[in-house]
This record gives structure tokens, C-alpha cells and sequence, in this order.
């Protein structure tokens, strides 16, 4: 078998504790993989602050971009929240991205139907399948990066700047992404922009209408962000695949978190154009509930499935995962995040009696 070297970053919070679970289920599949994984650990975030100074060392860098695969936990924390903004955990997570030029960050809302009682959706608007809505957030360009930033004193006064600014090619490799994804899919593409406003929308629009030429099987709609807040909400069955650029996809993709019942069941891959692959759960290191041993690893455990897929075109090995995450879920085997909606549920029939678990607990169910 080839070789394939991960590099995992814990990073901060319940990163370490996710994490652990997501390498645990790597080591016990391993045998059965096409490639034989070296699994080596980094620093990043608050825990490299500390450690070094730096939320990026460069010796995490560079092993991040010779490696096969790189996953991350989580990164930030209130211990580090006063730090200036190049010391922030966070920027160490954004150059990251920027550096392994992970454009495209995939972030499927999924829940499948026998799932349906964790959402706050009624079932008659979540539909027979369960949910099922992909976003192709942009990774490495807009607002998160464009110069000039920073908080500027002018005439007298501190004036805050952020540049949105895109370059046309940015806008046509994720979008592409996203085309090819609703066409193997058979799903409709949905974009989602602020043209009523925003420069850098308009030419987001035409971008994606230039590239509809290529793909005339897949049927392309325009939503303005706002009014696709709502009917996400509304009329989920209605999305496929949405693309939509860096912050409009993170705030979107927390909102899914709501609809799948926890932001702890959502799995992310960021792909980059011949380069390693960057795996992540959507949620953060969420302090209020780190080191209790309590959070939910699964949307780690789906993001293993997505280096499956992705990286190792596991495809069978990958949806074994995927499908024994959602049965332990199914059979009321849940963290606490969702013990609340499945006890609600088996007051009317619909899930097992809750059996509440720790991290280390549902990863080994699963
Ligand atoms: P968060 O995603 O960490 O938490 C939001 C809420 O969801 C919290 O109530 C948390 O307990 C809950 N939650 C999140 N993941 C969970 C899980 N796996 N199981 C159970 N519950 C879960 O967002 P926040 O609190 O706004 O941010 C905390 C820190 O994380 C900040 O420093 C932020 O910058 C950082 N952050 C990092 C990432 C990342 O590393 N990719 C993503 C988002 C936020
Ligand atoms: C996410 C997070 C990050 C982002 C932060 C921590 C920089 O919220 O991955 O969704 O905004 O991209
Ligand atoms: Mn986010």
C-alpha cells in the first residue's frame, strides 16, 4: 500500500477532545484503507501561542504542506481573546487555509430522515429525505482577507476598514467546484450573493453565469443572502448545492447547525487544486462546555468520512461511517447536545429512550 502522511492539530477546547475520537476510528480502520496512514501531530491556535508564540509555527506549516492530509480540531478560546489580531488563534486557522490554498470548503447539512426528530424543523418541512443541503463556502478570499484592514486613526478618531474584494479567477474555481458537485449529483445549484448591494456580488453573478455555459444540464438559481436565511429555514427541500463566498458561508453553515439539531453533527473537507486537502468540523472550540469530556465528536467522525471520500476515494469505507454515526444517533446513543431533542422525540415515539455519553463514549459506540 502507498503511504499517506495526516498531520492532526488538535488545536484548542474540545479540538483535543474531538479530535481523539476522529484519530481513534483512523487507527481502527487503517488495516482495511488503500493507503497506510502516518499520523503525526502539530501545533496550532491558542495551545502554539502558549507553546511558542506563534498560532502558526512554521514548523506546522510546512509539515501541513508536504503532508497527505491535514485535520484540525478546533482554535480560539476566551484565554486568548485579548491578543493582537496577528497573535489570535484564529489567524493562525486563516493563514493556514490561505497557505495550503484550501478554496473550497464543502458543508453538507445532513440529517437523514430517521434523524429527522433532532431538527426543529417540522417533518412536513424537512420532507421525506431528511436534510440534505450541500454549501461550497469560498475559503481564502473576501472579506477575511482583503487589504486594506485594520483599525486606522482619522482626524482624531479610530476608523475600522475590511476589504471585500475578489478577483474574478477566485470566484470561478469555487464556483466550478460547486457546478461539477450538482451535476454528479444530479442537484440544482443555488448562489447566494447581496447583488442588490455589493461590487464584489455583482461580479459573482456574472461569473457564475458565464460558467452556466458549461454546465446547461444544471439548473442555476440567484438568492440574495437575506432572503435565503429565511427560506432555508422555510423550504429546505428546495437547495441542492449552494455556493456562496467566505463570510456569507459561515454564517449560513452555523445556521445549519441549528437545523441538523447541533453544530457538533456538521463535518467540513476544504479542498485545495492539487494540493493536501484540509479536514475540520464546522463548530469551534466551544469553551463552554471544554474539558468536561461532553462534546460531540460526531461531526469529527463525518469529517473522517470526507477524507475518506475525498482524500482516499474510500467511498464504501466512507459511507460505513457515515451510516454508523447516524445509527448510533438513531438507537438514542447521544451526547448531551442532543439528549434534549431525543428525549423529546421519545415522549412521542420517535427515538429510543435517550442513553446519554461521553465523547470517548459515543466514539467507541461508533
Ligand atoms: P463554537 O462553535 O465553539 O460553539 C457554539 C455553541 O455550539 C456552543 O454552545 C458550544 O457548546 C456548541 N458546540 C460546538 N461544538 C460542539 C460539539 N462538538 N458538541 C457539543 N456542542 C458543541 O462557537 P463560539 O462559542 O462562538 O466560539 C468559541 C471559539 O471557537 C472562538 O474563539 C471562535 O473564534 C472559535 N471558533 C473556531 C472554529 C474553528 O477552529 N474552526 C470555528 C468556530 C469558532
Ligand atoms: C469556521 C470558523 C472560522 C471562520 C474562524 C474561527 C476563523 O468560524 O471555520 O467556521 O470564520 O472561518
Ligand atoms: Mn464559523
Amino acid at each position: 500500500r502507498p503511504r499517506l502522511d495526516l498531520l492532526v492539530l488538535p488545536g484548542d477546547g474540545i479540538g483535543p477532545e474531538v479530535v481523539r475520537e476522529g484519530v481513534l476510528l483512523l487507527r481502527e480502520l487503517e488495516p482495511s484503507l488503500p493507503a497506510e496512514l502516518h499520523i503525526r501531530e502539530g501545533a496550532i491556535g491558542g495551545a502554539a501561542v502558549d507553546e511558542v508564540g506563534d498560532p502558526l509555527p512554521a514548523d506546522t506549516l510546512s509539515a501541513a504542506l508536504s503532508a497527505g492530509a491535514v485535520f484540525l480540531g478546533a482554535v480560539g478560546g476566551p484565554r486568548w481573546e485579548n491578543l493582537p489580531a496577528e497573535r489570535r488563534p484564529e489567524q493562525g486557522l486563516l493563514r493556514l487555509r490561505k497557505e495550503m490554498r484550501v478554496f473550497a470548503n464543502l458543508r453538507p447539512l445532513r440529517l437523514p430522515p430517521e434523524l429527522s426528530f433532532l431538527s426543529p424543523l417540522r417533518l412536513e418541512i424537512l420532507g421525506e429525505g431528511g436534510l440534505d443541503v450541500l454549501i461550497v463556502r469560498e475559503l481564502v478570499g473576501g472579506i477575511y482577507f482583503g487589504e486594506p484592514r485594520g483599525i486606522f486613526v482619522e482626524g482624531g478618531e479610530r476608523v475600522a476598514v475590511d476589504t471585500l474584494r475578489y478577483r474574478e479567477e477566485e470566484i470561478a474555481r469555487v464556483v466550478d467546484v460547486a457546478f461539477r458537485i450538482a451535476r454528479t449529483q444530479g442537484k440544482p445549484l443555488a448562489s447566494v450573493d447581496k447583488a442588490n448591494v455589493l461590487a464584489s456580488s455583482r461580479l459573482w453573478r456574472e461569473v457564475v453565469e458565464a460558467k452556466r455555459a458549461e454546465y446547461p444540464d444544471v439548473p442555476v438559481r440567484h438568492v440574495l443572502v437575506d432572503a435565503f436565511a429565511m427560506d432555508l429555514v422555510r423550504r429546505p427541500t428546495a437547495y441542492g448545492v449552494v455556493v456562496t463566498e467566505n463570510l456569507f458561508g459561515d454564517i449560513l453553515s452555523d445556521l445549519g447547525g441549528a437545523l441538523v439539531g447541533s453544530l457538533g453533527l456538521l463535518p467540513s473537507a476544504s479542498l485545495s487544486e492539487g494540493g493536501p486537502h484540509l479536514y475540520e468540523p464546522v463548530h469551534g472550540s466551544a469553551p463552554d462546555i471544554a474539558g468536561q469530556g461532553i462534546a460531540n465528536p460526531a461531526g469529527m467522525l463525518l469529517t473522517v468520512a470526507m477524507f475518506l471520500r475525498h482524500t482516499l476515494a474510500a467511498e464504501d469505507a466512507a459511507s460505513a461511517v457515515e451510516a454508523a454515526v447516524f445509527a448510533t444517533i438513531a438507537r438514542g446513543r447521544v451526547t448531551p447536545d442532543l439528549a434534549e431533542a431525543c428525549r423529546r422525540a421519545h415522549a412521542s415515539g420517535r427515538c429510543p429512550a435517550p442513553e446519554v455519553l461521553s465523547t470517548a463514549e459515543f466514539g467507541a459506540a461508533v
